[in-house]
């Protein structure tokens, strides 16, 4: 037998008869339904994806209730999920399905692969799970399963490779039932052909030629060593008559259209000390006396592509910043704060301030 073609046997058997993944979106066919959890596993784990993917379909049973929906509460029901990006173009795409498509989900693959937010791998998944059609998804797990088992020494993260990589899913592809081929890869490279694989378990290991030749660990190869770069951001948190100074980021940036506090930016650790904050608040906002200035130290979070760093610097206001109010920012209350989109990386601290204060009853 054609190695393909054994392939997709052994793959086929192990989902009918080992495969216990269970998540709310399998065998769905629901275009908008399965759209969704796709945009939502693009950069999200499945467990944390899932409550998220709930919610929506909750709030936003179907393609014209989220386009008519407001951009704010959209976001806000995104919080915590990161890669805003993938929210804002969620939104334009049910919008233009509302304005151009009549509502309806396009059917065939170009059109599909047209829409904003959906590239080669979302249309597949798409195209497959939905309308049947014979196009198989491509992504890193695919492409670690695929190298391992056909031991392909080709690195899977470049241009020259890509073609072939691609030729080899769709010769692996069930042409007979596309939906559930691309299923049983997703799950299997999620669950058995991990980073670090289940090979003893793994009904595919007598062929396997990773496997075989002792060479898991080496497979996939990849040519580019991500290098991320560290930013420093410390948010400066200034109350006054329990009110929080609050800003929008508009830039192009992480975090596009979601709330901040003022934020300062840095290359490196600032090392902030009490001499040097308060040296800054002079110099940058004319700041010359403020009360209890307290320094929490940020969780760490990792991006794809960077680190962001840093800490909350929380200074109680004796008067009114004339400088702070020349910027675009708003002081929201405590409840106003509440209603506002954050990043994980703020919301974090928010959220670990409020169970602080509801414990201490104040
Ligand atoms: N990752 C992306 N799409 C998926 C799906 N449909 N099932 C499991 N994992 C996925």
């Amino acid at each position: 037998m054609k190695n393909e073609n054994l392939f997709r046997k052994l793959l086929m058997l192990w989902h009918k008869n080992e495969n216990k993944r269970m998540m709310p979106w399998k065998g769905e066919k629901n275009p908008y339904k399965v759209w969704l959890s796709e945009i939502i596993l693009q950069q999200t784990r499945v467990e944390q994806g899932w409550s998220y993917y709930e919610k929506f379909i909750q709030q936003y049973p179907n393609i014209t209730a989220l386009a008519n929906a407001k951009d704010a509460d959209v976001f806000k029901l995104w919080e915590g999920l990161g890669y805003y990006t993938r929210c804002k173009n969620l939104l334009f795409t049910a919008r233009l399905i509302r304005d151009n498509y009549n509502g309806e989900f396009p059917t065939d693959y170009n059109s599909i692969l047209s829409l904003k937010g959906i590239g080669s791998y979302t249309a597949s998944a798409i195209a497959s799970f939905c309308f049947d059609l014979k196009y198989a998804v491509v992504d890193g797990n695919v492409l670690r399963v695929l190298s391992r088992y056909f031991g392909i020494n080709k690195a899977v993260d470049s241009t020259e490779s890509k073609q072939f990589f691609t030729k080899l899913a769709d010769e692996c592809l069930n042409k007979k039932n596309p939906g559930e081929y691309n299923q049983s890869i997703m799950d299997f490279g999620a669950t058995v052909c991990k980073p670090v694989p289940l090979c003893t378990i793994c009904p595919l290991n007598k062929t396997c030629i990773a496997f075989n030749q002792n060479k898991t660990n080496v497979l996939p190869v990849k040519s580019k060593k991500l290098v991320k770069k560290d930013r420093w951001f410390t948010y400066f948190i200034f109350s006054i008559n329990n009110k929080k100074y609050v800003q929008l980021r508009t830039a192009k940036d992480i975090w596009q259209n979601l709330h901040e506090f003022y934020l300062v930016e840095d290359k490196q650790n600032p090392e902030w000390n009490i001499a040097s904050i308060k040296t800054y608040l002079s110099n940058a906002l004319n700041i010359k006396n403020a009360n209890a200035i307290n320094v929490v130290q940020a969780q760490k979070q990792v991006l794809t592509h960077q680190h962001i760093n840093g800490c909350f610097i929380i200074v109680e206001l004796l008067k009114k910043s004339s400088t702070l109010n020349t910027l675009k920012g708003e002081w929201l209350s405590a409840a106003e704060i509440k209603a506002k989109a954050f990043p994980c990386f703020i919301h974090q601290y928010i959220s670990a301030k409020t169970a602080l204060q509801q414990q201490l009853s104040i």
